[in-house]
């Protein structure tokens, strides 16, 4: 068959190289890509929210599979487009209809959700300028950090945790007078909940599921966790902590009234489901939905898993998911990210990268790269997720490390303590 893969990051190289060792795969291509996809399979230049070029591509092409990688295309509808257009209803698109996207695309929709289901999740409430004084009150009412939450999309920059109470106020005032624009005219404030988080991915049919290996990330750019936040600079699975009972209660808390919910609202979903946890105290809390897998932890995931990744993925599509198999790799897998100079403040692109054909013993996969003049470069934030396997979590961090200490560019900068909690 031949799939077609949107997005142009780290995951989507890690998926990409994923799909291509499956048997069942004639042509992978990727749009847009980046310099590391362009190594498994064939890069195509579409824009991931032009939804009518990407229709060109896929009936001129024969595409038998769409498989959507980050959130912005499923948000904005790319699996309804599909779905209601003739020339293309019998093409799967892997990733929920835009209403099942709302998970992601509004926090305030999720928290509602989990409500109406009963999902472990922080108390909140919703503020927008109408019920700011409600906002105020329930401030009040909140012990120290106050968790403040854009409700809409905000490339992960839209959450605010703030010691103050006066701080929290005037940031609150300042998020609903747009200060991540549409983004944050409703704010989700949230109890602060204290833990140690993880990334559940869930691979669902819409009726049954199966739960990917377990991840966790590192989103702040300093060691020990300090510092701005940034897109993730490394990523670990397994995760110690989720063990048998704890994702026991995730299945039956979180898991599964989250699939019958969906399904109970008649709201479509064959796609992942990217459940971002805190353990308090054993007991496992939802901090956030996502509608796609995450990145850097897929850098991980796809380690992990043995099975044939588009059988999975098949399974997803034709909804019997249930008959399929999901075998997972016992060993560690790890994630390093190398990033570029200043980030996730200003940076430069353009940096010739070198040495990447000394590495051995990790895969690397590329975040955020080009081709310029026969050089691979630097074209982003985020450049390469070093990823590696390891009979100990400590082996895979030690391979991993070696390898970002000898690729070089100008500028490159990574955390040294990934796994460092666990
Ligand atoms: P989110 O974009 O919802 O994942 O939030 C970003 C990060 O903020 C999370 O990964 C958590 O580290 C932190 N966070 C969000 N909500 C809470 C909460 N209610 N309590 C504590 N930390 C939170
Ligand atoms: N690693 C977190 C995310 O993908 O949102």
């Amino acid at each position: 068959m031949n799939i077609l893969l949107v997005g142009s990051g780290g995951r989507e190289h890690a998926i990409a190289w994923k799909i291509a060792q499956s048997k069942k795969v004639n042509n992978l291509y990727i749009a847009p890509g980046n310099a590391g996809t362009a190594q498994v399979g064939t890069n195509v230049p579409l824009k991931v929210t032009d939804f009518a070029a990407i229709k060109e591509f896929v009936l001129k092409s024969g595409i038998d599979m769409i498989v959507v990688g980050p959130e912005v295309p499923l948000v904005e509808g790319i699996y309804d487009y599909f779905k209601n257009d003739e020339s293309l209803s019998k093409i799967p698109v892997i990733g929920p209809s835009k209403a099942g996207a709302e998970l992601e695309g509004s926090k305030d929709f999720a928290k509602a959700f989990m409500m109406r289901h009963n999902i472990p999740t922080a108390r909140y409430k919703s503020i927008s300028k109408n019920n700011l004084s409600e906002g105020i009150a329930f401030l009040e009412e909140l012990e120290a950090p106050y968790v403040l939450k854009a409700d809409g999309l905000a490339a992960g920059k839209g959450v605010l945790i703030l010691q103050d109470l006066n701080e929290a106020k005037e940031e609150l005032s300042n998020m609903l007078n747009g200060m991540f624009g549409d983004a944050s005219k409703t704010v989700v404030i949230e109890e602060f909940l204290s833990g140690i988080e993880c990334s559940v991915f869930v691979m669902t049919d819409g009726k049954s599921y199966k739960v990917l290996p377990v991840a966790k990330d590192y989103k702040r750019i300093g060691v020990g966790d300090s510092g701005l936040n940034t897109g993730g600079m490394g990523s670990v699975s397994p995760v110690s902590f989720a063990d048998a009972t704890f994702m026991q209660k995730v299945n039956e808390r979180i898991i599964i009234p989250t699939i019958k919910g969906l399904a109970a609202e008649k709201i479509d979903y064959k796609g992942f489901i990217f459940l971002g946890l805190i353990n308090v105290k054993g007991e496992p809390v939802v901090i956030e939905y996502n509608v796609r897998m995450g990145d850097p932890e897929t850098e991980s995931v796809m380690l992990r898993i043995k099975s044939d990744f588009v059988d999975l993925l098949q399974g997803v599509a034709d909804q019997n998911l249930d008959t399929k198999e999901l075998v997972e790799d016992p060993r560690y897998a790890v994630s390093v990210m190398l990033v570029a100079g200043g980030y996730p403040g200003d940076y430069e692109k353009g940096k010739i990268i070198t040495r990447l054909e000394e590495v051995k013993g990790s895969i690397l996969f590329h975040a955020g790269t080009a081709v310029s003049n026969g050089n691979i470069v630097t074209n982003g934030g985020r450049v390469i997720a070093i990823s590696s396997y390891g009979e100990t979590k400590e082996e895979a961090l030690a391979q991993s490390f070696t390898n970002a200490q000898l690729i070089e560019y100008e500028g490159k900068y990574f955390r040294s303590d990934i796994g460092f909690d666990l």
